[in-house]
């Protein structure tokens, strides 16, 4: 036997038993007549201790020479520890050891194994396996598994059923590029891997499953960022005979049971917002709203004076900054710097200072007077002591930038507070989003996705201002979950083809499983898939999702442990009947 307890387990009411430990080496103390010894395991850190009155010669000799991050075997007397460590759940006892084992070296690891370590992102990223046995690591994990459980048992209990679908398929479009596999048994033809499990879980509706859930991987190849990965995790779900109503409040139950459960915290009702008004007031379709500083868009009070740049731009907005008249001059221009970069893309920014005497005094006092000031303080909420900040230009692209600016300022004033939680419902999202590159509309969502009833005619006319019954649950600034009601009449399906500019061959070639499975009784149904993996991390106070996940890829894409991608023998290329078109 191994061990009786773990690391984490003993207490005072153990005092005088005989256990049997195993673990790690954590650190040990050397004191030459007495050594101690920290054991590390999962569950917690115990103490061991060997001196040299009560423990034999040999053994104090072992106990010195043992390497961090040894795995040992002890077995002794559980005793009274003489200074107690208040900070540890074991701090009032220590093991006198009476039998010790080596059951493996190490060699001293690359890092120092602990919660504040000396390794860079790229050394713990190569010895990812070390990194877990960090506490910090360890505990996003369990995190990752306590939300995991808590999903499950939810929708296990309001009768969901988890099936698996396949991971060798055929491209399901969600908007970014496939990984494909090479058949090697059907010469020149590829698997695709889902980007989701979207037609799968159509046709489980159309197989009766009436409520379906899976956590699964899903793979897309994309650009990467914090919040994404190429594989990733998503609480996949699908409902039938249902409506957009029951989807979301079955949705907002799950994630205020999640905040309950995990974070203590309870939520009300989560507002809803179309997704105009989310751009409206936001600049955002995923706006965080635990901070005010919404947008006053102000062409009405500020395109009648001289001044050209507000006159000749499609949107003047702006925001109110709490207290940000505290700003210096030299504050202030290097906030212009900021929103100059190449990345946010403005041109620049006129800003007002409300004075707390409720006077203004503006950039372009040149132009504009105090009651023309006193009007965009009105538009944009502004009180005395803030400072707001203006923005113009084209409407889509002066929206991004300032809603760039707005969460920007958030971080900087301490807004954006990681153990508050606002979620909320962005609906109403357009069907269609015009494609500068390919020069034609692509569906927003997916083209699964079904239009609010009685817009099927706007689609011929104005196909950009079609709304879909389509829908994404923000959490403080993040998309964390996405679905819609689908289309499941073959017709409609196959004119939102026709109107994504697929021919009737490619649709047919594409997704004519989907549309034959129509024909065969599709019940009305519609779904969601949350993104797991943004949901733990925001859920545990963070935005970087490579933290909650074990093995990780790097920005480049890259398993830096595993050395993936790799090229691929000579041999293993022919028999996949591939032209080698790269060398080593
Ligand atoms: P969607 O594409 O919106 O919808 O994805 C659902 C959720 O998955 C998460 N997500 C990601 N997380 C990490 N890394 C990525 N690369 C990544 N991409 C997406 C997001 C997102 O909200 N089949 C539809 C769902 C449906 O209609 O039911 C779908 O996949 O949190």
């Amino acid at each position: 036997m191994y061990r009786t307890h773990t690391n984490g387990q003993l207490r005072a009411e153990h005092i005088n038993e005989t256990v049997t430990l195993s673990g790690w080496v954590q650190k040990s103390r050397n004191k030459g007549f007495m050594i101690w010894v920290d054991l590390r395991d999962r569950y917690g850190i115990t103490q061991l201790i060997f001196d040299e009155e009560r423990t034999p010669k040999e053994m104090m000799e072992v106990a010195a020479n043992l390497g961090r991050e040894f795995v040992i075997q002890v077995t002794g007397t559980v005793i009274e520890r003489e200074s107690k460590n208040p900070n540890l759940p074991t701090g009032d006892v220590e093991i006198l050891v009476s039998e010790i084992l080596i059951l493996n070296k190490s060699l001293t690891p690359p890092f120092t194994i602990e919660d504040e370590t000396d390794g860079g992102e790229d050394l713990r990223m190569k010895y990812r396996y070390l990194d877990i046995r960090r506490n910090p690591v360890r505990e996003s994990l369990m995190f990752r598994h306590k939300v995991t459980m808590a999903v499950r048992n939810f929708l296990s209990e309001k009768s969901f059923i988890e099936v698996e679908t396949p991971y060798l398929i055929k491209s399901t479009p969600e908007g970014a590029r496939d990984f494909v596999v090479p058949s090697r048994m059907n010469e020149g033809q590829f698997y695709a891997l889902p980007q989701s499990p979207q037609t799968f879980k159509q046709l489980l509706m159309v197989g009766g499953m009436d409520k379906y859930f899976q956590i699964v991987k899903c793979f897309r190849d994309e650009d990467l960022r914090a919040d994404r990965q190429p594989e990733f995790t998503q609480i996949d779900c699908e409902m039938a005979f249902i409506e957009q109503e029951d989807i979301l409040n079955t949705f907002e139950d799950l994630t205020r049971h999640l905040l309950k459960e995990i974070n203590g915290v309870e939520i009300g009702d989560f507002p809803r917002m179309t997704y105009d008004d989310a751009m409206k007031k936001y600049g955002n379709d995923k706006p965080d709203i635990r901070f005010g500083m919404e947008f006053g868009e102000l062409n009405a009070v500020a395109q009648h004076k001289d001044f050209k740049v507000f006159n000749d731009a499609e949107l003047v907005v702006g925001i109110a900054v709490p207290g940000g008249n505290t700003h210096t001059r030299k504050e202030i221009d290097k906030l212009i710097d900021w929103v100059k970069r190449p990345q946010v893309g403005a041109l620049g920014m006129v800003y007002s200072r409300c004075n707390e005497d409720g006077t203004y005094k503006s950039s372009v006092d040149k132009f504009y007077d105090q009651e023309d000031l006193s009007k965009w303080a009105e538009a944009t909420g502004a009180k005395p002591g803030d400072l707001i900040c203006i923005l113009s230009g084209e409407t889509n692209k002066v929206r991004a930038q300032l809603s760039a600016l707005r969460m920007e300022l958030a971080e900087r004033l301490g807004l954006r507070k990681a153990t508050e939680f606002a979620p909320l419902w962005v609906i109403d999202f357009p069907l269609l989003e015009w494609d500068e590159e390919t020069s034609r509309y692509h569906a927003m969502h997916h083209p699964f996705t079904s239009p609010k009833p009685g817009q099927m005619e706007l689609l011929k006319t104005n196909p950009g201002d079609v709304k879909a019954n389509a829908y994404d649950l923000v959490l403080n600034g993040n998309e964390i979950g996405g679905g819609s009601i689908r289309i499941h009449d073959k017709d409609i399906q196959a004119t939102m083809f026709d109107y994504l500019g697929f021919t009737p061959e490619e649709a047919k070639e594409q997704f004519g499983f989907l549309m034959d499975a129509f024909q065969y009784g599709a019940p009305p149904h519609g779904g969601l898939a949350f993104g797991l993996d943004r949901l733990v991390a925001i859920l545990g106070g963070q935005e970087t999702i490579r933290d909650f996940i074990a093995f990780p890829k790097n920005n480049s894409g890259r398993d830096v442990m595993i050395d993936a991608p790799a090229f691929i023998d000579e041999e293993q290329l022919k028999e996949l009947n591939l032209q080698l078109t790269l060398s080593k």
